[in-house]
């Protein structure tokens, strides 16, 4: 089937997996008026009629305006009498606020996926996304992709009797998917983070870390303090070396340097974001083709 695109969230890696399912791009003008507010127009509103689209974006930075965005260009789609349109979302935001932890929160992650369906999404394929529960709730509608072992994969000839290791329980399953590919051992740190303060603290595993490269599989680095800590603690039970693979590095503030500090050998990071961080320690690996055979899969189905 012929599926055309449309590119969005500043992400010009979505060009790449445009081109890898051949999706004909359709071009969009985009610009922000004077009070902030933003404008979308499809530049050939009549490529879209009748036709499966791609509506390709990550939204990170810039997670609220990327969210306007793609509900502004699904009215644009729809009102264009485009057939069916698929978010392709690498970096879906709001995704760690998964359930009420406090009393009076909102699960800000389950009102995002809802506007994206209400707004006219037929689905979203995303990357890594952090939440179990609304993976579940959202299973016919939400396409998750691991890419944990392509990361992995780009540093393994360096390891030494490398075991891989979730920081907590809920991450072990991309641990786990990551080592069985490669054929390595793997486990999950015990970890409680004190929703008041913040601090977090570790109860020991059951691998021994002694004397191994470890490479610890996450799905966000945000402040780097999660990594940072885990990081010190393996060291100290004796882990030879550490490395960092991580499907979305938002890297704020002075994460990388909490990291280094850490003692952290490399962090090798997804190309999901629209930002990136030039550093001889950090490596990216270009996961288009990953998503794009996802994508290949489910325009056929
Ligand atoms: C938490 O559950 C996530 O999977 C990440 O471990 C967390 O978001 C990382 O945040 P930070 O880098 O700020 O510790």
């Amino acid at each position: 089937m012929l599926v055309k695109a449309v590119v969005t969230g500043n992400y010009p890696d979505g060009f790449n997996i445009a081109r890898e399912v051949n999706a004909e791009v359709i071009g969009i003008t985009e610009k922000v008026f004077p009070d902030g507010e933003q404008y979308v127009r499809l530049d050939e509103p009549d490529k879209v009629r009748d036709s499966t689209i791609l509506v390709i974006s990550t939204m990170y930075p810039m997670q609220d305006q990327s969210l306007l965005k793609l509900l502004i260009l699904a009215d644009a789609l729809a009102r264009n009498q485009a057939r069916e349109f698929i978010g392709v979302i690498p970096y879906l935001a709001y995704s760690r606020q998964d359930k009420v932890f406090m009393p009076g929160e909102p699960v800000s992650a389950s009102t995002v996926l809802r506007i994206l369906k209400s707004a006219g999404y037929s689905r979203l394929v995303v990357v890594d996304f952090h939440s179990n529960s609304l993976l579940s709730d959202f299973k016919s509608y939400l396409v998750n992709i691991l890419v944990s072992d392509l990361l992995v994969k780009a540093v393994v000839d360096k390891l030494d009797k490398p075991v891989i290791l979730a920081p907590d329980k809920g991450a072990l399953e991309r641990a786990r998917f990551a080592a069985e590919s490669i054929g390595l051992d793997y486990d999950y740190l015990v970890k409680s983070r004190d929703r008041v303060t913040g601090a977090v603290s570790y109860a020991p595993r059951e691998v021994s870390v002694e004397g191994r490269d470890v490479v610890i599989v996450d799905d966000i680095i945000s402040t780097g303090g999660t990594i940072a800590e885990a990081s010190r603690i393996l060291l100290k039970q004796g882990a030879r070396r550490i490395f960092v693979a991580a499907s979305h590095g938002l890297m704020i503030g002075n994460a990388l340097s909490r990291i280094m500090d850490a003692g952290v050998q490399r962090i090798i990071l997804a190309n999901t974001l629209s930002s990136r961080l030039e550093h001889p320690l950090v490596e990216y690996v270009d996961i288009s083709s990953r998503i794009a055979s996802v994508l290949r899969e489910l325009i056929q189905a």
